[in-house]
């Protein structure tokens, strides 16, 4: 008798991590084969030659899937609800369930019965791969987090087994990069009184005196143009990293609050997002009515707030992008934003939908629509009827009451 031999899916990076999963997988937990899965969200092309590499050596069983388009519009939709967790704009925490998806799809296409991730118990990470994962009756394994591994521990036990690690590990510091951001942590960052050198950057150089203007057209929500070129959601990410980052666009320095209630320090670099999330944000100033503005700001940090749990999925988030994609069918328009002192600022809007009676606001206009500067007259006088009253209210009871002791010294 025969028994068929088990595989288990890893999402496989080639990295310290990843790379001694694989062996653990066999020895500790069993398996008899590991099938390394790497997808791509648009990390650099050394990442995956990285991942090749060691697949090999590993004589691994690998894939690599492309999911940079679905990626990238999951980063759009995330600037129609001005996204941001803390201020940063969430590239790894949207990935990752997209990443989730496409190695749970494979795991059950190659006939894996198991899978894993490299992830420690500490971060997000783990908690977002594995709340796409756990729907599936697939066997969910985190050997770094479960066999308790440190770095040191890793280190060793690769050089031990003969593991290819070495450009696996050569940075001291912890970095994931995708389309939407770079974030660097650990090592001389984690102090937060320590100043980053500017060598952890790679996407953005430090400001110039230098200044431009750039152009953002805007149809429902989606940027759709840069200075009136017309490119795709990918090809446009990838276009205003490269061109804000010149500007020093897009550092974010932070003390981040994770889900387990750690804080961290995390160092982000995001020129893309912060240019595109101002520019949307610039032109719902103009179409979107005060209160909508006001409401969608709740219902805009609910969204980020899920996508920072990894819960893009959540019924909850179909019925926020119910009212985000209603408000955003007048979202058309095009926002010039100045790149500058690394900053992207808004400094100039235009669209058809703007709320906007420029003789209405101005000062050289008598009368609107019938409404003339004499009719505020009697808005002014009940404008802030209430507060007064009360004040009023206040003060007479203030009076009538008994005056504590005058002289108090004696009486302590
Ligand atoms: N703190 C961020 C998050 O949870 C980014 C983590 C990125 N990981 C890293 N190794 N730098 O989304």
């Amino acid at each position: 008798m025969t028994t068929e031999s088990t595989k288990i899916a890893l999402a496989f990076s080639g990295g310290l991590d990843t790379t001694v999963c694989v062996p653990l997988l066999k020895e500790e937990y069993g398996y008899d084969e590991v099938v390394g899965i790497t997808v791509d969200v648009g990390q650099p092309e050394a990442e995956f030659d990285e991942a090749e590499e060691t697949a090999d050596a590993l004589d691994l069983e690998h894939y690599v899937i492309d999911a940079k388009a679905e990626f990238a519009n999951l980063c759009l939709d995330a600037v129609k609800a001005n996204a941001d967790y803390q201020g940063y704009p969430l590239g790894t925490a949207l990935a990752r369930p997209i990443i989730a998806e496409a190695i749970l799809e494979k795991a059950k296409e190659v006939g894996c019965t198991g899978i894993a991730h490299g992830c420690t118990g500490k971060g997000n990470d783990q908690l977002r791969f594995e709340a796409v994962w756990r729907e599936s009756d697939l066997e969910v394994i985190a050997p770094v987090r479960e066999l308790g591994l440190t770095r040191e521990w890793e280190i060793e036990y690769a050089a031990e087994k003969n593991l290819p690690v070495e450009s696996g590990n050569e940075g001291a510091w912890s970095i994931d990069t995708n389309l939407w951001s770079r974030s660097v942590e650990g090592d001389d960052l984690e102090d937060p009184s320590f100043i980053p050198s500017e060598d952890i950057y790679e996407w953005t150089t430090a400001p110039t005196g230098e200044t431009e203007l750039v152009e953002i057209t805007f149809e429902n929500g989606y940027p759709v143009a840069v200075d009136g070129e017309q490119l795709d959601a990918v090809s446009l990410i990838e276009y205003l990293n490269e061109f804000a980052g010149k500007y020093g666009i897009g550092r974010t320095d932070l003390m981040e609050d994770r889900m387990l209630g750690l804080k961290v320090r995390e160092n982000y670099e995001h020129p893309a997002a912060t240019v595109l999330l101002n520019a949307h944000e610039g032109l719902e100033q103009l179409v979107l009515t005060k209160e909508e503005r006001s409401f969608k700001t709740q219902i805009d940090n609910q969204w980020a707030e899920k996508a920072y749990e990894g819960l893009i999925n959540a019924p909850l988030v179909t019925a926020l992008e119910g009212f985000i994609n209603t408000t955003q069918e007048r979202v058309t328009g095009t926002v010039t934003v100045k790149f500058q002192g690394g900053q992207a600022r808004v400094v100039a809007r235009e669209s058809d939908f703007a709320v906007y009676s420029e003789s209405a606001a101005s000062f050289n206009t008598e009368t609107v629509d019938g409404i003339t500067q004499a009719d505020a007259t009697g808005v002014a006088k009940y404008h802030g009827f209430q507060s007064r009253l009360a004040n009023s209210i206040l003060k007479g009871a203030k009076q009538e009451a008994p005056t504590p002791m005058a002289d108090g010294g004696e009486d302590q």
